[in-house]
């Protein structure tokens, strides 16, 4: 596919993608996030595919956050909240993505790259990387999901705390409120990812897919209803080829032993 700042490459099931934008800390920009749309439309699309990882070029940054120059040129709030609601709109297809994404955090993941690493399923990071929220250290708040997702994935307390100061973040501190699930020495970053990729990816395809649905659809439901789109999950997993066969391969290794 042809991006302007975006490089997509694939091997062995794990496609990387990475923000292309170094002089810029690969700040996001209208047609960035364009490009983006059609990268997670075709990653989805993609049937060799099945682990992602999101990250940005440069040592410096994952992602600096929206383009200043353009949210600066912003003429009225109704053109405000149509971009607000386009990065939403982008944002939720990585999150709602039938496989899993992991942000693998090299830098700066300020603002909207702060959200997009929020919008992969987990993250990753290099001891150095730095988060926030700086939003309304310019009279605006974040308008890409992060919010909402960062209060579902590190509970209220954590959410008002990072974007009422907007400070910045350490990937240590991100790690101990749950943001990071994985935290690495610089140098381990890609190494580290890779090797969760790979767990993910030996792990039954169609049962990661329902599991994946069944967390996100029951973030927004009471437990109850939860629960039943989990049974519901829970029937259709049992229905495949791919269950048989690794509760076979089981139970063969346990007979041998
Ligand atoms: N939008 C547009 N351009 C950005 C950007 C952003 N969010 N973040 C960085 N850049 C650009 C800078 O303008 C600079 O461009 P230039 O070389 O053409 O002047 C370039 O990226 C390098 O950034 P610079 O500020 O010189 O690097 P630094 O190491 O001194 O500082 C940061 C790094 C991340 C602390 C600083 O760039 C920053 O605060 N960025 C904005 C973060 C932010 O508020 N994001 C949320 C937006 S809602």
């Amino acid at each position: 596919m042809d991006f302007k700042n975006l490089l997509l490459e694939s091997s062995n099931g794990i496609a990387k993608l990475t923000v292309n934008r170094p002089d810029k800390l690969n700040a996001l920009n209208h047609e960035t996030l364009s490009e983006l749309a059609r990268a997670f439309d075709a990653i989805e699309a993609d049937a060799l595919v099945r682990v992602l990882v999101v990250t940005g070029s440069g040592e410096k940054a994952f992602v600096a956050g929206a383009d200043i120059n353009e949210l600066v040129a912003m003429q009225s709030a109704m053109q405000a909240k149509d971009l607000a609601f386009f990065g939403q709109q982008v944002f939720g297809r990585l999150e709602k993505m039938s496989k899993p994404s992991i942000a693998m955090v090299n830098g700066f993941a300020l603002g909207g790259g702060c959200e997009l690493a929020l919008a992969c399923t987990l993250r990753t990071a290099s001891k150095s990387a730095r988060f926030g929220l700086p939003e309304v250290s310019l009279g605006i708040i974040p308008g890409y999901g992060g919010t909402q997702r960062l209060a579902r994935i590190a509970g209220p307390g954590v959410a008002r705390e990072w974007v009422l100061t907007g400070d910045m973040i350490g990937a240590e501190e991100a790690w101990r409120v749950g943001v990071v699930n994985r935290l690495f020495a610089p140098e381990e970053l890609k190494e580290g990812t890779w090797k969760l990729a790979e767990t993910i990816l030996s792990r039954g395809p169609t049962a990661l897919r329902l599991a994946l649905e069944t967390i996100r659809r029951g973030l927004n439901m009471s437990q109850q209803e939860g629960e039943i789109i989990e049974s519901d999950m829970f029937g259709l997993a049992s229905t495949t080829e791919d269950m048989r066969q690794r509760m076979q391969a089981f139970l063969d290794k346990s007979k041998k032993k």
